[in-house]
């Protein structure tokens, strides 16, 4: 089970979220080029959906939900049941998710530059892990009932 977070984490990771409305498809565009940059890890995803902006869409938009919500995580079953499954469907492991987070902070301050402070980034890389070990571990269960 994931640690929980501090309160402070939490306030600081809810108030970035006006900057996360406002440019998080930048900033999961930005994510989606440094992630790439691995071919290992861009096979994993589905091109087609990736051009049309789908899929930076999507993940903005369940950063921003994660953000908005990081104090009630209960408002956010339905999403995290969506992604595990799609996580699963398309083979993601536990080993594919420090990829994710040194592309996703650094690509938080590319796009909101001296805004994004070493604090914020900080409580960012805990979050992330936070949210990560949750669908890691739902994902676990998942893989565990479709190899029995
Ligand atoms: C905390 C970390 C993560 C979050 C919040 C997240 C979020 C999401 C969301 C919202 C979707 C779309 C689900 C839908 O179809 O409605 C998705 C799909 C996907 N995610 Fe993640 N994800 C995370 C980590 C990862 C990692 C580590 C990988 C692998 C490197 C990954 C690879 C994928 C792939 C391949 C899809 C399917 C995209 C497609 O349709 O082609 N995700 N994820």
């Amino acid at each position: 089970m994931a640690k929980p977070l501090s309160p402070q984490t939490m306030t600081i990771v809810k108030s970035t979220a006006p900057a996360l409305q406002q440019h998080g498809v930048e900033i999961t565009t930005r994510m989606y080029q440094r992630l790439f940059v691995d071919p290992e890890i861009k096979a994993l995803f589905d091109m087609a959906a990736h051009e049309s902006g789908a899929q930076p869409k999507r993940l903005a938009a369940a950063i921003l939900a994660f953000a908005q919500n990081v104090d009630k995580l209960d408002v956010l079953k339905p999403a995290i049941e969506r992604i595990c499954a799609r996580h699963v469907e398309t083979h993601i492991k536990s080993e594919h998710y420090p990829a994710v987070a040194n592309a996703l902070l650094p690509a938080i301050r590319d796009i909101l530059g001296d805004v994004a402070s070493d604090e914020i980034l900080q409580a960012w890389g805990e979050a992330y892990w936070f949210l990560a070990d949750i669908l890691i571990n739902r994902e676990a269960e998942l893989y565990r009932a479709e190899a029995a």
